[in-house]
């Protein structure tokens, strides 16, 4: 089935934050903001700005009604300025002019005088200076130090991982209305509302039940607006409660790009233990995150890392540490998966590094430590696993040997172009990693024409969820999805929504609506006993629009039914509540179950390398993907190909670059670049695996948003098998390898993304 949204997006019509028709007296907020990114802000001059044509007002910090603050986790970033800067970009003054371009042109004018500080922009600078934004965290199974004196091979080595921009289509934006008795009404482009209505109170200091915040959808989020949606809707809100008037705001992408965090950078230092016949036996990792001048989401990325830093395999003896490093650069954010790509990526760098000073394929030791049923994740989580079985499959399916083959073959037989295959395993925990945030709530009405209307806590940003939970409606009541209708998500209709994220939307709002539907089609049976002359409602079911009898059609429709109902005085509403069971985490012990499941896959990724240019194409990406039962396999199928193709351009073309200053240099698109028609895989081929375990989830299908851009992570290691055959037949055999040759004449630098710069250096010396 299609996306509900496809005719609507392909026609225009679907609405986002900046299409909302305007309200009379709608004023417009531009933001002024720093240009240094670490100084003393002495003073701040408006007065030019405020007579500036068109101007209502400018807006400082000292004007706030409520507290200038909107850390969630931890309180330590001010809305605006005051004091001190911390990174370029930081919003220093508001301005409020009669339409955009005027309070565009009116930010302009002001300037601030700021006495420069030396910026820290490296992460391990940051941990050596003591500044964290949290006490260190850190897993530990067995004990890897004593494991290491027994390992037959210890390699050890250095792993770095650059950032990425969110890039969604619609920037960030927000519509605050004043609304009767002091409140609001905030429209924002958030994927968490409530985030969102937590932040406008604080600033504000009005009170949750005052303040109503509604999402239509987003044009995409990808974490960026997980909780940086908030300061753009607490700015709004600050000058709507100040002037009485709407006020919009919705970024440029330059502001956008400039003012807002990333995916975090991490460098790690890593050291890894094996066997003789190839067992990780032991397995040690040290992660510097690139947190940003504030905590935002860092703590629970952090964590994730963590979480993920053994990907699909098992590991005996771990010993993983990371520390959240406060540095001048925009505060890092959510961005899919969550700090779990970068852990995958130090321990893939670390097999890579394995593989090549034991002359061995890398998939030879992927393959020996694949995770199995009863095997102990580092957090104390003992696995259900599906890693060996997606890999079986997808080599059976796609041969992974014969695609080894073909690779070398090519290259013998090619001298400036060489190809390059590598497999990427996954293994991805579902469930908020807190586990308080792993609830939805669902309100389903019954009109007594027989249509349903549908509010969640989730938000729909592209990956279809809203397509998902109507469908869950739609069998429920056995009707045609057309009678459902999704609506926004709102904070007067479900209060206290975990953000859509996590890749747990679908998962926990669809089993809120599957509860919710349940009830009242409970009580719709028990009203139709008597009119189809049944025994019991144990005996009916809805099916095709009409009430079935042991599976037989009746005379009775769903229309007559609810109108029925509704005259005998039954509750046609629901407002149900769902929590994940069986989960839980405690950081004491670094142990629990934080995990309603994991989703497993197994990617193989093949490019071809121009060694002249440096420059590469991706030609496939074959992967065997779990998907528990599938609901939809046409919005999942999307999700997987929109995954790869990020992952695989955080891993090769996207280069987020500051420069000594902490200025973003690529500040947009002509100097960002992200994966287009010309740079996407030739080919994506999925195998699906169907998995009948029970899994929590709704209708037993999967999650399915976040995983899939970890396949990505194949293609960095594919162009660097590119390289290595080119260097093994262009330089003496000591001096092969991955990248730039160290000490020892070989390789070993592992630097994501690997730019088509990047590989033109590693290919000769
Ligand atoms: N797909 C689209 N088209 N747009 C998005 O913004 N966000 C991703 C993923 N897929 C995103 C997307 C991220 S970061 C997450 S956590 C999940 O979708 C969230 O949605 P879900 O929980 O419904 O999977
Ligand atoms: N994933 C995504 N977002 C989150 C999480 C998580 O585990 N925890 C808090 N926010
Ligand atoms: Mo996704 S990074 O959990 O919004």
């Amino acid at each position: 089935m299609k996306n509900i949204d496809s005719k609507s997006h392909v026609r225009g019509e679907s609405v986002y934050l900046d299409d909302i028709p305007l309200v009379q007296g709608t004023l417009y907020a531009c933001v002024f903001d720093s240009q240094v990114a670490h100084g003393r802000l002495r003073s701040i001059r408006t007065a030019e700005a405020e007579t500036s044509d068109g101007v209502v007002r400018v807006i400082t910090s000292k004007d706030i009604v409520g507290e200038n603050q909107i850390g969630g986790i931890i309180p330590d970033e001010p809305l605006l300025a005051d004091g001190e800067v911390h990174f370029q970009g930081m919003p220093i003054a508001i301005v409020l002019a009669e339409s955009e371009e005027l309070a565009r042109r009116a930010a302009k004018k002001i300037s601030a005088d700021i006495e420069p500080l030396e910026p820290v922009l490296d992460p391990r600078v940051a941990a050596a200076n003591g500044d964290l934004i949290v006490p260190p965290k850190r897993f530990k199974l067995g004990d890897s130090d004593a494991a290491f004196e027994r390992c037959d091979h210890v390699f050890e080595g250095r792993a770095d991982v650059n950032g990425q921009e969110h890039l969604y289509i619609e920037t960030q934006g927000a519509y605050a209305l004043p609304t009767e008795h002091g409140g609001l009404r905030v429209y924002s482009s958030t994927q968490g509302p409530t985030a969102v209505q937590r932040a406008v109170c604080r600033v504000t200091g009005l009170a949750m039940h005052e303040v109503e915040v509604d999402v239509q959808r987003l044009g995409g989020g990808f974490g960026g607006k997980e909780d940086q949606a908030n300061a753009w809707a607490a700015i709004c809100a600050v000058g709507a409660q100040l002037t009485k008037r709407p006020v919009k705001y919705a970024l440029h992408r330059m502001e956008d790009m400039r003012m807002t965090g990333k995916r975090h950078p991490y460098s790690a230092d890593y050291r890894i233990g094996l066997d003789k016949e190839l067992k990780i036996f032991a397995y040690e990792a040290t992660f510097y995150q690139n947190a940003g001048a504030s905590a935002d989401l860092s703590p629970p990325v952090l964590e994730r890392t963590l979480f993920h830093c053994t990907n699909s395999y098992f590991v005996p003896n771990v010993t993983a540490t990371a520390y959240s490093c406060r540095t001048n650069l925009p505060p890092n954010t959510a961005f899919r998966g969550f700090g779990g790509p970068q852990g995958m990526f130090v321990i893939e760098s670390a097999i890579a590094h394995a593989a090549e000073k034991l002359g061995v394929n890398a998939a030879e030791i992927q393959k020996a430590n694949l995770i199995d049923n009863g095997d102990e994740f580092p957090y104390g989580q003992i696995a259900e696993s599906d890693a060996i079985t997606t890999w079986t499959q997808g080599d059976e399916k796609y041969h992974f040997a014969a695609l080894q083959h073909e690779t070398d073959a090519f290259n013998a037989a090619s001298k400036y172009f060489k190809k390059g295959v590598a497999m990427m395993p996954v293994c991805f925990g579902i469930s908020f990693t807190k586990t308080p945030m792993n609830q939805a709530r669902s309100l389903v009405h019954v009109y007594t024409d027989g249509s349903i209307a549908v509010s969640t806590g989730a938000v729909e940003m592209g990956q279809g969820v809203n397509t998902k939970i109507a469908q869950v409606a739609a069998e429920m009541f056995g009707l045609p999805i057309e009678k459902v209708r999704l609506h926004t998500t709102n904070t007067l209709r479900i209060a206290n929504t975990s953000p859509t994220a996590a890749s747990a939307a679908a998962d926990l709002n669809g089993k809120a609506t599957q509860m919710a539907c349940e009830s009242i089609r409970d009580r719709l049976l028990e009203i139709a006993v008597p009119l189809v002359e049944a025994e019991t409602a144990a005996d009916l079911s809805l099916k095709d629009g009409f009430v079935h009898r042991n599976g037989e059609r009746t005379s009775l429709d769903f229309n007559t039914l609810v109108m029925d109902a509704h005259l005998q005085r039954v509750n046609l509403s629901e407002h149900a509540h769902y929590a994940t069971p069986g989960i839980n985490f405690d950081w004491e012990t670094a142990r629990g179950h934080p995990f309603a499941y994991h989703v497993y896959g197994t990617a193989i990724v093949g490019v071809t390398v121009d060694c002249l240019r440096g420059r590469y194409e991706i030609d496939y990406v074959k992967c065997c993907h779990d998907f528990g039962s599938s609901m939809n396999t046409s919005v999942d199928y999307g999700q997987i190909e929109g995954g790869i193709v990020q992952g695989i351009g955080w891993m090769t073309i996207e280069e987020v670059f500051y420069d000594a200053e902490g200025r973003l240099r690529s500040n947009a698109l002509s100097t960002y670049k992200v994966p287009d028609i010309y740079s996407i895989p030739k080919e994506i081929a999925i195998l699906p695996l169907v998995t009948s375990r029970e899994n929590l989830a709704v209708f037993n299908s999967k999650a399915v948003g976040e995983p899939p851009l970890m396949y990505g992570i194949g293609a960095y290691f594919a162009i660097g098998n590119a390289i290595k055959a080119f260097r093994q037949e262009n330089s003496p055999p000591s001096e092969g390898g991955m990248a730039a040759a160290s000490a020892d004449g070989v390789v070993l630098s592992f630097d994501a993304p690997f730019t088509a710069e990047k590989v033109l250096m590693s290919l000769y010396k």
